[in-house]
């Protein structure tokens, strides 16, 4: 029973329940009047608040919403890896939504980007479900802390935008489970998000809306979830499908709520799942209830300025830095080119589009600061062709100076919510500028502006320094400038690979997908967990990002603490003069294992703070999970016995020193058949013992004498034990009798 002082779902009518199934328009719960449910407003979200002007009316313009301020989309946010720096953004997003009155903020958005041509990627947080994980986690848990729900979103499996409204995501259950399932996973367990948004697309045939295996057995029964299941815009398209499989809100609403009342009457819904359904919306109103009833609070704009400001410092990442050419001196000749010097490009397009409080670009923040330099845009910011005037007026403008700071990047018509780009290359004609500039001027620093990865490989003979800004939000003009003139050392880095060709990537043979279906046929093998593992070359590994500082990671000491359990300590040292921050990443790398495994993946990280000189220790402990994978034969996690390796580095292939911890494994395993191959037996404890007396046996005289080679080892390994009267027969018989037998006697 809840503890609402609103009615309990008993006390309502069975139209009554049905009602608080569905939105009362596109943006509002809808309530129960008459018992006194409020009908609560829940709106976008993820990187601020996108509450729409056009709402009372129920329709939508996606960049007509109140002014709110505008955070680094999770492109920027995920690359500073400080989940208490995304804890506070999501404090800050929650003020805003007791001020208009949002009982639910739609974000954040965790879904895995399995492709960088993915056009939600700039919403998204990484290829690495940890990271995704234990970052986004601070948006659920700072939004909650302040009374606001959070909508934790899509689930699952929305990781492309080509025909998301139907598509079926073709997924091994390993792969759900290790890289799809596990963000929404850690965040359900340990934050409770109050709200959970279903994707538009299909799994494995099935629409996220209707699924109940997804929406009833994996996310309440398994992992414990307690909140409700909303559907994305536009994506229940069976009402009572949806209501028994777990949806608890169709938005926006179809004004089908009497399709439930006579699926109740007519028993194709059952009473208890209507009310369960119909008491998690009773309990969400509940739970928002305080924060809605605040009364006249204003939130502070400048604190949330500053809020973005830190955020939008600790999300770009230096990609390269020849001769130290950043940070720039104060007085030195600066050249500035790029219309996104003027014009930032600060958020991606689409239904998180924001209205911002304030925007502040580069240019202008030189102005404010009293830096002078020469400016020329260059381009513009469309997909036309290069213009040839303001192609010279930039080279002309490069001429002499000391630096020159290009900014360049993705127009915002390249890359939204709503389509996939087609081409990781930023426009040909900013390349081509860039060429042209650097045949005048070496000393060149490209800033790029752009929500998913692009490649860099093409130009970057041409650019001494490369700093990836992602999109920064509103304050990102300030923040850059802090970066490129050194009041603050960069520190973010990559939540995804920079991989050297697009047909590098392990997805695009299965991209995006054909007649309806997607099949993810490179299963566990994502991002890094591919590139890593097959050894292929990139341009920029995952969790690399330089600073103007130096560190070195040493004392790495590896320790077990149970059977299948270990902890991890480095000490980690800033050996320049220049106060920044380093994160310090853990891998685990399984060693012999029966299925296929990526050959480490990312387990704890920890950013930490450092004045010149300064050291700390940073520890980790691991969990069992840390170490297991998902095994389909067992319908579970499974921990092997043997040696793991436990990484620590500051990034994916920077790793600076390793431990080994032998552990138990969880003991599970199947009883050996007939069916189970010689080299099954061969790896079992009492397999292994009765395959030796096949053996000695065969030597003995007492059992036919198996053939025994190199090669015919090898041979016998993957052959069932039935099979071998193909092989000798009568004789192979005779050896399948006895291995069974013998099995038998100590299976008893
Ligand atoms: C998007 C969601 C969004 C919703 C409401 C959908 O099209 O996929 O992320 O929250 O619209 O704007």
């Amino acid at each position: 029973m809840s503890e609402s002082t609103y009615p309990e779902v008993n006390d309502l009518t069975l139209e009554e329940k049905a009602s608080l199934t569905s939105g009362g328009d596109a943006w509002h719960l809808q309530g129960v009047e008459s018992k006194g449910i409020p009908g609560y407003m829940i709106t976008d979200g993820p990187h601020g608040l996108r509450k729409s002007l056009a709402s009372s009316t129920g329709e939508t313009d996606l960049n007509d919403s109140v002014p709110a301020t505008c955070f680094p989309p999770a492109a920027g946010l995920s690359s500073s890896w400080n989940p208490e720096l995304i804890h506070q953004v999501g404090e800050a997003m929650a003020e805003e939504c007791i001020q208009e009155k949002v009982a639910v903020i739609l974000g954040p958005g965790v879904n895995i980007k399995r492709n960088p041509l993915g056009g939600r990627c700039f919403e998204y947080w990484s290829e690495d479900p940890y990271l995704a994980g234990h970052e986004a986690i601070g948006i659920v848990s700072g939004v909650q802390s302040k009374g606001v729900g959070t909508s934790l979103k899509h689930f699952a499996a929305n990781n492309q935008e080509t025909d998301r409204l139907r598509v079926s995501a073709n997924i091994s259950q390993r792969a759900l489970r290790e890289i799809y399932f596990p963000a929404f996973e850690h965040i359900v367990k340990e934050a409770q998000p109050w709200t959970i948004m279903c994707s538009y697309n299909r799994i494995n045939g099935v629409h996220s809306a209707q699924n109940h295996w997804l929406l009833t057995d994996v996310l309440r029964d398994e992992w414990g979830f307690e909140g409700i299941v909303m559907s994305d815009w536009g994506a229940d398209h069976d009402r009572v499908a949806s209501l028994n499989a777990g949806l608890n809100l169709e938005m926006p609403p179809s004004y089908t709520d009497d399709q439930i009342v006579y699926a109740a009457r007519d028993g194709r819904i059952q009473p208890e799942q209507l009310d369960r359904m119909a008491q998690g919306m009773i309990d969400l109103v509940d739970k928002t209830r305080a924060a809605m009833s605040v009364e006249g609070y204003r939130f502070d704009v400048d604190a949330h300025d500053e809020v973005a400001h830190q955020a939008a410092v600790e999300s770009m990442v230096l990609l390269k830095n020849d001769d130290a050419i950043l940070p720039v001196s104060s007085d030195a000749k600066v050249a500035v080119i790029g219309e996104f010097a003027r014009t930032p490009r600060y958020q991606g397009g689409g239904s998180s589009h924001i209205t911002p409080t304030r925007m502040t670009g580069f240019l202008d923040t030189l102005t404010a600061r009293g830096v002078d330099v020469r400016f020329a845009p260059g381009f513009t910011l469309d997909l036309e062709p290069a213009d040839a005037a303001m192609a010279a007026e930039a080279v002309e403008t490069a001429k002499g100076a000391d630096v020159v700071l290009m900014f360049l990047g993705l127009p915002e018509a390249a890359e939204s919510e709503g389509f996939d780009r087609e081409t990781l290359d930023i426009p040909a004609k900013q390349i081509e500028l860039l060429e042209a500039v650097a045949a005048e001027n070496r000393n060149i620093v490209v800033v790029l502006s752009n929500g998913s990865v692009v490649s860099v490989a093409p130009w970057a003979a041409n650019a001494k320094g490369i700093l990836e800004s992602w999109l920064l939000g509103q304050a990102g003009g300030p923040a850059l400038a802090d970066v490129i003139f050194g009041h603050v050392s960069p520190s973010g880095k990559l939540a995804q690979t920079v991989p050297m060709d697009i047909n590098d990537d392990p997805s695009m043979i299965n991209w995006p997908g054909e007649e309806g279906h997607v099949d993810y046929g490179e299963g566990v093998f994502v991002g890094y967990r591919y590139y890593d593992t097959y050894g292929k070359a990139v341009d920029y590994p995952f969790g690399y990002g330089l600073s103007y500082a130096t560190f070195e990671v040493s004392d790495v000491k590896v320790a077990r603490t149970g059977d299948n359990t270990a902890s991890v300590s480095a000490v980690v040292k800033n050996v320049s003069d220049v106060d920044a921050a380093e994160t310090v990443q853990v891998y685990v790398a399984p060693g012999k294992a029966s299925v296929a495994r990526p050959v480490h993946e990312l387990k704890g990280f920890r950013k930490v703070f450092l004045k010149a000189g300064e050291s700390a220790e940073v520890s980790f402990d691991l969990d069992e999970r840390a170490f297991a994978y998902w095994s389909e034969k067992f319908n579970g996690w499974h921990v092997e016995s043997g040696a793991y390796t436990v990484e620590v580095g500051t990034s994916s292939r920077d790793i600076a020193g390793t431990g080994v911890v032998e552990l138990d494994g969880d003991g599970k395993s199947e009883p050996l058949t007939e069916w189970s191959t010689f080299g099954e037996w061969s790896e079992d404890p009492t397999g292994s013992k009765i395959v030796a007396s096949v053996y000695a046996e065969g030597e003995a005289g007492n059992l036919p004498k198996m053939p025994d080679n190199d090669m015919m080892r090898m041979f016998l390994k993957s052959m069932p034990i039935n099979s071998m009267p193909m092989l000798m027969s009568e004789g192979g018989k005779k050896i399948t009798a006895f291995m069974l037998d013998e099995y038998a006697k100590v299976a008893k």
